[in-house]
């Protein structure tokens, strides 16, 4: 299923470029309700739907709506699928796209729940991955904080389908979730876990980077002690493989040092528009658009 979303991207890459004109998606209304701030993932959408004919609604700031009177997110599910053929939801809360999901009759797509999970992001990560290096058996870092950071929460699982050699790069505080470890495991994924970056940069072909989520800290000192752990910089970098991509979700705070932008290796800019091509894809299979 994955392979079929991230060729049907491919496919759909010249109409997210503006280079054709798409109707696929003409009538079709999606409707974007995040609770949290998001740039990437919901310009994304909004930009997958338009270039294919598409509309969007959007909750607009969660102030202005009837949840600052005490609405529900179930009884906004339940109202907005009245509205629109799909949702896609970003709520700080874990699970709440798939119990969104229960109350809803058209598809919720998950744009990020709380510290859980990120699966679009996902999938344009390994679109990234296959575009610029390759998916099958790679050896991928993940690095910095590997507990909050949902986008690396969801990458593992997926990457452990194609056969990859994971290192967990980050301090003892921000670990990966001991049961994403177990799982991986279970799934006979080599896994290796350290605090040191320069131990591993050499050996690796996709530096997957995360900023520090300092939102998700529930003691802002704990956050503190932490928040400059990770720096990727040229410097850092003169021992890196010749072909090393490095990625990341974005936004960027201080993990990568600006100077790092103009080298071969960044590929973060290119991984952001790649969103495009993939939610379009998925938009499509999701609306029955395309099979
Ligand atoms: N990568 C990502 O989810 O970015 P946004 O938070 O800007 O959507």
């Amino acid at each position: 299923m994955i392979d079929h979303i991230l060729n049907t991207a491919e496919k759909l890459e010249p109409i997210a470029r503006g280079k054709e004109i798409s109707t696929l998606l003409a009538g079709k209304v999606l409707m974007l309700l995040f609770f949290e701030p998001s740039t990437r993932t919901r310009m994304s959408f909004e930009t997958a739907m338009i270039r294919l004919g598409g509309s969007v609604m959007n909750l607009g700031s969660v102030e202005a709506s009837s949840i600052a009177k005490g609405e529900t997110l179930a009884d906004t599910i339940r109202v907005v699928e009245g509205y629109a053929d799909a949702i896609v939801l970003r709520h700080p809360k874990e699970g709440s796209a798939r119990m969104a999901s229960e109350f809803s009759s058209v598809p919720v797509i998950n744009g990020g729940d709380g510290a859980g999970h990120h699966p679009t992001q996902t999938f344009l990560d390994l679109y990234t991955i296959s575009r610029e290096s390759h998916l099958e058996g790679a050896k991928i870092a993940l690095a910095g904080d590997l507990k909050y950071g949902r986008t690396v929460h969801s990458l593992c699982y997926a990457l452990s389908l194609y056969g990859a050699e994971i290192t967990m790069v980050s301090p003892k505080e921000l670990r990966m979730p001991a049961e994403i470890i177990s799982d991986l495991k279970r799934l006979d994924i080599k896994v290796k876990q350290t605090d040191s970056i320069e131990e591993v940069i050499g050996d690796v072909d996709v530096l997957y980077v995360t900023r520090i989520q300092k939102e998700r800290f529930p003691d802002p000192d704990e956050y503190h002690k932490v928040a400059t752990s990770l720096q990727i910089t040229p410097e850092l970098l003169e021992n890196a493989r010749p072909q090393l991509k490095i990625m990341h979700p974005l936004p960027r705070i201080n993990e990568i040092d600006p100077r790092v932008d103009y080298t071969p290796h960044a590929c973060y800019y290119r991984q952001s528009f790649y969103g495009v091509p993939v939610r379009m894809a998925l938009l499509s299979l999701v609306l029955g658009a395309l099979e």
